[in-house]
């Protein structure tokens, strides 16, 4: 299996209850490596430019709130198939459906509030980590 990366965010519900670390290290102990990471305040133009390909969805204005409501971690993780070990770590996107013992079903408060995302292929991957880091930020 190929050792590839992904994008992560830790979403401002878990920053706001001092999560980042408890939400790392089930990341971590997926089998996943933080090969870079940042705390930012994402600005409502990074917030709508990450989302546009939601921009015609019901809750898009709803989201890009959220996302610029607090603190936000964003992570590149590097791991074999790292997006499908992301997402089977992360859960299903609303909590009401998540699987025992993952960070969703732990952490999420709903399904706008869902603690974490992750890309949802390699291709998103590569575009997502571009635009929140330069290639010398990501040590692996
Ligand atoms: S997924 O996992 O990306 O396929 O999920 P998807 O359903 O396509 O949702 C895309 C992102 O939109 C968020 N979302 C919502 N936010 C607010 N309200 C509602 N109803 C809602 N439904 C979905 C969801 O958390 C995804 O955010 P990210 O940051 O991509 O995980």
């Amino acid at each position: 299996m190929a050792v590839t990366r992904t994008f992560s965010i830790i979403k401002p519900d878990a920053t706001r209850r001092n999560l980042t670390g408890a939400v790392t290290k089930l990341l971590e102990e997926a089998g996943l490596r933080v090969v870079a990471s940042k705390r930012i305040h994402m600005t409502r133009d990074q917030a709508g430019g990450f989302y546009a390909v939601h921009k015609e969805r019901p809750f898009y204005n709803d989201l890009c709130t959220f996302m610029t409501s607090g603190p936000v971690v964003v992570q590149v993780l590097e791991g074999e198939d790292a997006v499908k070990r992301n997402r089977d770590v992360m859960g299903a996107t609303n909590p009401a459906d998540a699987a025992e013992g993952t960070i969703r079903k732990l952490y999420a408060e709903s399904i706008e509030a869902n603690s974490v995302h992750g890309s949802d292929s390699d291709e998103n991957a590569a575009i997502e980590i571009a635009f929140f880091f330069q290639p010398n930020e990501i040590v692996g």
